[in-house]
């Protein structure tokens, strides 16, 4: 099977990612800004990442009319996020995110999670002040109505935090190589 994979990353988790994909399928990769250099007739298989940012995903939007375009190629999409990705309700806000991002293009799309990391000594000046918003808006609740993580969010604030795991892409790799539904 034929695969293109094109990916978004900021800070570079979604481009390790897209990387240790490319070696298990042999893909051809690229950002998915260079998306136009890439004849889609050419693959059977387009897979997509990106990381996400505040619930907010930019890729879906140039990745819908190739979708419309191209029916009959499968469509992976793998998202990154600093969230727990064992934990079911993460996985539903994040699919959530991704749903009204892509609409009705989503039910064509096989879905991955793959945990990132956040080094706030390299966020750009709108993600830092993002991020300081969010804790101090964290920190002002009782503890009672936290969201979940939120304890961890506010305790690694300012820290580099890593959960990159070159395993995590198993499920993916085993999905494409058809020997798993999941
Ligand atoms: C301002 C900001 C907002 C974020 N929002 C989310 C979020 O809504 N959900 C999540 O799981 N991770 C969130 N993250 C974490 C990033 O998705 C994570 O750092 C990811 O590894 C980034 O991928 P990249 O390195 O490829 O850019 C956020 C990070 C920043 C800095």
């Amino acid at each position: 099977m034929k695969s293109l994979i094109l990916y978004r990353s900021e800070y570079g988790s979604t481009e390790q990612y897209a990387h240790w994909i490319q070696e298990a399928l042999s893909s051809d990769l690229d950002r998915f800004d260079n998306l136009g250099k890439y004849n889609i007739e050419d693959y059977d298989l387009v897979i997509v990442g990106e990381g996400v940012y505040a619930g907010k995903l930019k890729t879906p939007k140039q990745l819908i009319p190739i979708m419309e375009k191209y029916p009959d190629k499968k469509y992976i999409f793998f998202m990154v996020g600093i969230a727990d990705m064992e934990d079911q309700e993460n996985r539903k806000n994040l699919y959530g995110d991704l749903t009204k991002a892509m609409g009705n293009a989503i039910e064509k799309t096989k879905v991955f999670f793959l945990r990132g990391a956040l080094d706030y000594s390299r966020l750009n000046f709108k993600h830092k002040t993002m991020m300081w918003m969010l804790v101090n808006y964290l920190k002002r609740k009782p503890e009672k109505d936290l969201p979940k993580d939120a304890d961890k969010l506010i305790s690694t604030y300012g820290r580099r935090v890593s959960f990159i795991d070159k395993d995590s892409i198993k499920p993916l790799i085993r999905y494409v190589n058809g020997e798993s539904s999941e």
